[in-house]
């Protein structure tokens, strides 16, 4: 594992990892609308080589391995050992044997050579230094190979995250530190000059930057959502960081902030805004 990405490693491996794992059937259906849009622009094809890098649970693991069949190959790479837990089971339940997982650090380790497509579902955000990272797994691509991958953009047009986040600070009353918008984390590829640079630095070519947006369903209610949203995310970080104890006053803070998003059903449904970037690996 490289040192530089400890943090995250320790963090995926901790309790971010044991959540997502834990959560994983609701979250996967809250980010598939992005996932499935990289797949889209990724158009992986029958007797392909893939890597799906961070590929926690390994739900789009399951669906590249099902585009690219038996003549191809899906290699899952990831931190977190209780996600890849989970990603086990769930490749056993479906009899992939054109499947396999890694517990690596992307950014250095041993890569299958010849690969087709590296692919991510809002896996790459988290290297310490993210063109030299990108740079080690494009070395795993045939000329002509591409990435293509999902990241949010910036925290402003991301609702889902914001609103439960400034709810909790107002009834906590804590004023954020400026914080460095591009450290390892879900927004660090928000901002898209940069992200374009991180690729042409990494030796990619052809870099292409879509915006795409969807609705991010939060919860089936207005409970469950915020319940969620201190488990996963930005708020839950910040309960981490002052204790459990203010859990229930920032519950009924969260709530009262999506009680003006939920639906006549009840769901709790904001906007999502990421990048579905793609690049090629030159010939
Ligand atoms: C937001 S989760 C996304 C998981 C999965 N792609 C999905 O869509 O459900 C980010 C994932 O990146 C993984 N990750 C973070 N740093 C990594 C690294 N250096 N190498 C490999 N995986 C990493 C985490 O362990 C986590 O599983």
């Amino acid at each position: 594992m490289n040192k530089d990405n400890l943090d995250q490693i320790s963090d995926w491996n901790g309790a971010v990892g044991r959540q997502w794992a834990a959560l994983q059937l609701d979250l996967d259906a809250m980010i598939k609308p992005f996932g499935d849009a990289a797949l889209v622009v990724a158009a992986a094809k029958p007797g392909q080589g893939v890597i799906d890098i961070g590929c926690g649970c390994g739900d789009t693991s399951i669906a590249l391995a099902l585009e690219v069949g038996q003549l191809g190959s899906v290699l899952g790479i990831d931190v977190s050992l209780p996600m890849l837990e989970v990603a086990r089971v769930r490749a056993a339940t479906a009899q992939l044997p054109n499947l396999d997982f890694s517990h690596a650090d992307a950014s250095t380790a041993e890569l299958p050579a010849g690969i087709d497509l590296l692919y991510s579902r809002f896996g790459v955000m988290f290297f310490n230094q993210p063109a030299s990272a990108l740079r080690h797994m494009r070395k795993a691509l045939v000329s002509g190979g591409r990435i293509v991958f999902a990241c949010w953009r910036t925290p402003r047009d991301n609702p889902w995250a914001m609103a439960p986040l400034v709810a909790a600070r107002k009834v906590l009353n804590i004023t954020p530190e400026p914080a460095d918008p591009f450290a390892p984390g879900p927004f660090a590829f928000a901002d898209e000059v940069r992200l374009h640079q991180i690729l042409v630095d990494a030796g990619f070519e052809h870099v292409a930057i879509e915006r795409f947006d969807a609705e991010v369903v939060l919860g089936k209610s207005v409970h469950a959502a915020a319940e969620s949203s201190t488990r996963i995310g930005p708020v839950a970080r910040l309960l981490r960081e002052l204790g459990d104890q203010h859990l229930p006053v920032v519950v009924d803070a969260v709530k009262s902030a999506f009680e003006a998003s939920a639906n006549l059903d009840g769901r709790v449904i904001m906007k999502g805004s990421t990048w579905i970037v793609s690049a090629r690996n030159p010939a």
